[in-house]
């Protein structure tokens, strides 16, 4: 039937043949939001009633820290004024399941809640190494569609997996971090590291880029690797409990400084290691508290003392929905 109107819905119902199949393949399906990078988590892990979408197993702990005028001479910020400000704090596994054994590879959290004088707060959430899975949210969003299991066989489809990775292989660097790193006997003897950049004000009104890292002053300590198949799968809170009712786990909170055209948008690039590194403060961790002192908290990266901007990292402001998302569907459920 070849009238005019049947060339015309042939080539309408081409057309349209042909925009799904963009849609299909794009990537990821649709640029990255607050309550999509939300929705790919809970793709990848479950939906667990109660739980964060990520960093879902985890234990509340309290603490103080103390900054110091290497610090306040790069950011005029409370912090650093030297005297104690309490700490709640939140030590987590990577991911968004609740259930995670804690004797296998991954990432480690820290999250860390400031209250500092005059009612501000400095909130953050660390891991335990030095770059993000991506570059960008879109890039993060790619990486979770990829990896939502198959309704069918109940596994990512390899194909989807090698076609983000072929779009973003920005999430290289921590995959091959976490890869050669040793699962941590503590969750209070790893580094954490911010891995976002941001901009450090002092008072004399001069700026300065930086990345943070808290580092254990008792050093690192992972399990041997011939040790991780029969070591208990279930021990992190009650080891940090054991360990801060003994002594205090401190941590040194370390600011690399950035030079100039060092990327401050890029939390997979590493600047390069003779970066000038400055001990800006302590971080002490006093108790493991009850779930009830830090559930409540979204630990949004966005909220900085005066002193202390973001950077232009296009994943901060991603992190602050997403968080606030997250915790929205969790406490509501
Ligand atoms: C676009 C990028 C990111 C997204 C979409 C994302 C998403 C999330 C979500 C939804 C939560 C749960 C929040 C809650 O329920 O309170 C979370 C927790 C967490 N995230 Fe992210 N995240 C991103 C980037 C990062 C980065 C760059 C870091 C660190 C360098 C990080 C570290 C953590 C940690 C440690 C937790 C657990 C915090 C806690 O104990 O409450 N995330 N993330």
């Amino acid at each position: 039937m070849k009238t005019a109107l049947g060339l015309a819905v042939v080539a309408a119902l081409a057309a349209l043949g042909t925009q799904s199949a963009v849609a299909q393949t794009a990537i990821p399906s649709e640029p990255a939001n607050a309550v999509n990078l939300v929705d790919g988590l809970e793709g990848v892990f479950g939906t667990h009633a109660g739980f964060r979408r990520s960093g879902a197993r985890g234990v509340c702990a309290t603490g103080e820290f103390v900054g110091n005028k290497a610090g306040a001479a790069l950011s005029k910020a409370s912090v650093f004024s030297g005297k104690a400000v309490p700490v709640t704090l939140r030590f987590s596994i990577g991911g968004g399941n609740p259930n995670a054994p804690e004797n296998g590879k991954g990432v480690r959290g820290l999250a860390a809640q400031f209250d500092l004088p005059n009612g501000e707060q400095w909130l953050m959430a660390n891991i335990s190494a030095p770059f993000f899975t991506a570059a960008t949210p879109d890039g993060f969003l790619a990486f979770l569609e990829a990896r939502k299991p198959d309704p069918a066989t109940k596994k990512p489809d390899p194909a989807k997996i090698a076609a983000a990775a072929a779009k973003y292989p920005d999430f290289k660097p921590q995959m091959e971090w976490v890869a050669k790193t040793g699962v941590p006997a503590s969750y209070g003897t790893v580094n954490y590291w911010g891995a976002n950049a941001f901009k450090f004000t002092n008072a004399a009104g001069k700026t300065q880029f930086a990345r943070w890292m808290f580092v254990p002053v008792g050093g690192q300590h992972f399990i041997p690797d011939n040790k991780l198949a029969d070591h208990a799968k279930v021990f992190l809170a009650d080891e940090l409990k054991g360990r801060v009712s003994q002594i205090p786990v401190e941590f040194d909170f370390v600011l690399q400084l950035a030079q100039a055209g060092d990327p401050t948008d890029n939390a997979t690039v590493a600047w390069p290691d003779d970066r000038k590194q400055v001990v800006a403060g302590r971080l002490k961790v006093t108790a493991v508290s009850d779930k009830s002192t830090c559930d409540g908290i979204n630990f949004n990266p966005l909220v900085l003392p005066t002193g202390i901007e973001p950077s232009d990292d296009p994943l901060l402001a991603a992190r602050a929905g997403s968080y606030a998302v997250s915790q929205g569907r969790r406490l509501a459920q």
